[in-house]
């Protein structure tokens, strides 16, 4: 037995695919998300426990927090995320605040709940899932959907692991980040305030572009056995995270007392 594992936004997709994969690996898991229905014949099925809750709510959060910080959990996935996806100046301005409730403080949340127990007890696991959007800032093709905001909210969770992970380093603590790409699941079927519904889920068009939540899954953990911080699973040439971290140095050098010659007269 691997200890607990709390894994939200498991009643679909990638969510599903942790707790089935984590419960194979011996951890009893804690599933939760909005929809009571899925999320019980899952955690029946996987002799887990379902813990309903709505991460937009304030008084869900803290029980799910509450859960987190038991000291049976081992392991925690920050993996429920909505897009909020449209035109900036038309999408409804509450949308995307719960965008970002969703994707930035609830993890941000959870984490602070998780970490402290881990660190006394000295075992334990954060994998926070972002996206490859959070690298993909301007570039092309057309970033349709727009996804101004969602993009910003996975580059907070990217920088936010990777600086835990950095500033964890010395313990027995693993952080992850993992970043997927286009992934087959429910997530492009609705902007995220509500849940998708079973029959438009089952009726869902192929997605050949896309990698399977198995294959992310497979990815995450694979890392997390390894010890990487940052997860992008269809990802060959690791040796990009470093040349990442190159540029970055690079960038951060230009924190010095003086001007650029560019900007002087
Ligand atoms: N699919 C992709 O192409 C892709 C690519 C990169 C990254 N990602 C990221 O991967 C993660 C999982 O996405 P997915 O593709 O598996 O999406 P999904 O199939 O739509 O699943 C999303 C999960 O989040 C839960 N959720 C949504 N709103 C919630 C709320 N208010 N309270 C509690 N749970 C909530 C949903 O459950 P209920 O509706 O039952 O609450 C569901 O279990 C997300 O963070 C997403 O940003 C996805």
């Amino acid at each position: 037995m691997s200890g607990t594992a709390v894994v939200t936004g498991a009643s679909a997709g990638i969510g599903e695919v942790y707790a089935r994969r984590l419960a194979e690996r011996g951890y009893h898991v804690v599933l939760v998300a909005r929809r009571e229905s899925r999320l019980r014949a899952l955690a029946d099925e996987l002799g887990g426990e379902a813990l309903v809750a709505d991460l937009a709510a304030g008084a869900d959060v803290t029980r799910v927090a509450e859960r987190v910080a038991a000291e049976d959990v081992t392991l925690l996935v920050n993996n429920a995320g909505i897009n909020g996806y449209g035109s900036f100046g038309e999408v409804d301005a509450e949308l995307l605040s719960k965008v970002i409730t969703l994707n930035v403080t609830v993890p941000t949340a959870l984490t602070r709940a998780a970490v402290p127990g881990m660190l006394d007890r000295g075992r334990g696991a954060v994998i926070n899932v972002a996206s490859l959007l959070a690298f993909a800032g301007a570039l092309p093709p057309d970033p349709l959907p727009f996804r101004a905001v969602y993009a910003g909210t996975k580059g907070y969770v990217v920088t936010f692991t990777r600086t835990l992970a950095a500033e964890l380093a010395g313990t027995p603590l693993k952080i992850q980040v993992c970043c997927p790409g286009y992934t087959a699941t429910e997530f492009h079927l609705t902007a995220g305030d509500t849940s998708v519904a079973d029959e438009t889920a089952a009726a869902k068009r192929d997605e050949p572009h896309a990698m399977s939540a198995e294959d992310v899954v497979t990815a995450s953990l694979a890392g997390l056995d390894a010890g990487e911080v940052v997860v992008a699973p269809g990802l060959d040439d690791p040796a990009a995270v470093d040349r990442l971290v190159a540029a970055e140095a690079e960038l951060r050098g230009a924190s010095r007392p003086v001007l650029a010659a560019r900007y002087r007269e």
